[in-house]
């Protein structure tokens, strides 16, 4: 991490300074659970993109930190409103902000975070930012909508996997690539070229967090909130369309009805891993992670473009 990290090093840490101060509330109560998050903080790949994808394509400005923060807030935001979602009470290690402060006033916490967002790109006069990154606010709520939806009826196929997945989350990653470039160039074809990249490497992304959902690692989440939340992501897809009857009428029974029995749920991962479940997901993350070194090689290279393909591995060999 700290050789990817090298082209982008000073910027990084400049960043976070813009960030604190881009979050920055006169309300007693917002200012501390931002100091909280701060103190927490994840492991920034998106401001990354965003560097990244500006250096490959010119000199990184102010607009650049504009776009990184932005980006940047607009995941917290969304980080502390899925918690909600998924009723999940750990984040980073620590409780959420609905486990400390409850679900009502984390609800105005992520509205905050956005609302500081969109400000941020307005006082900066970045309407192309605020155009680039509005599109993903919205396919991320569509994202998860269309997925609490296909928990409650249990219905998921795979195309509707990968469907959720790109709104919920490459959709982000995408906007952090294109915002990037297009703070360093007004090439539409190189934004766009960043865009379609940084979505690939996105779906690359959740499939990992799909599957570490499943691992044994500390990764600050709680361990298998998926199948408590009943969300099926690809390697239990998977193994319900290449399990027997009994098998697959057993998973749907645990997932609906018993996911919170320790047992049970062991059984489902257990049962994942046997039929290939994870080797199948870890195939297709590679997939994309190797359509997305593939699409970077048709961009200007320099150091950044080496180093974004270092993150690309990174992302999909994570253990966190
Ligand atoms: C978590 O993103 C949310 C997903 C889209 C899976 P990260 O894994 O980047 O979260 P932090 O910021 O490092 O905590
Ligand atoms: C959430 O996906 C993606 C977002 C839009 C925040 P997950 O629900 O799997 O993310 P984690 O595992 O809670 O970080
Ligand atoms: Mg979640
Ligand atoms: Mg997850």
């Amino acid at each position: 991490m700290r050789h990817i990290k090298k082209p982008i090093e000073l910027e990084l840490e400049q960043f976070e300074k813009h960030f604190r101060s881009s979050m920055k509330s006169h309300v007693p109560l917002l200012d501390k659970i931002m100091y909280y998050i701060i103190r927490r903080k994840g492991k920034r790949v998106r401001p990354m993109f965003v560097f990244l994808s500006a250096k490959i394509c010119g000199e990184i400005g102010e607009s650049t930190f504009t776009a990184a923060s932005l980006i940047e807030l607009l995941h917290t935001a969304t980080l502390v409103h899925d918690d909600v979602v998924d009723d999940s009470q750990k984040r980073r290690g620590f409780f959420s902000v609905n486990a400390l402060w409850k679900n009502k006033i984390a609800v105005l916490v992520g509205d905050f975070f956005l609302s500081k967002g969109l400000l941020l790109a307005i006082d900066n006069d970045e309407f192309k930012l605020l155009k680039i990154v509005s599109t993903a606010v919205k396919e991320i709520i569509e994202g998860e909508l269309m997925q609490m939806e296909k928990a409650r009826r249990l219905d998921i196929t795979e195309d509707v996997y990968f469907t959720i997945i790109r709104q919920k989350t490459a959709s982000l990653i995408a906007s952090a690539c294109a915002a990037g470039a297009s703070s360093t160039t007004t090439d539409a074809s190189l934004v766009n070229q960043m865009h379609q990249i940084g979505e690939t490497i996105g779906i690359a992304f959740q499939i990992k967090d799909d599957l570490l959902d499943y691992s044994t690692n500390d990764t600050g989440k709680p361990r298998a909130i998926d199948i408590k939340e009943k969300k099926l992501t690809l390697p239990l897809i998977y193994t319900l369309q290449n399990v027997s009857t009994s098998d697959k009428r057993r998973i749907m029974s645990t997932v609906k009805n018993h996911n919170t029995d320790k047992k049970r749920v062991g059984e489902v991962i257990a049962k994942v891993a046997e039929a290939g479940g994870l080797a199948y997901a870890e195939d297709a993350m590679h997939r994309y992670r190797d359509k997305a070194i593939d699409l970077l090689s048709e961009m200007p290279e320099n150091e950044a473009t080496v180093a974004l393909r270092e993150l690309i591995g990174f992302v999909t060999s994570r253990s966190k």
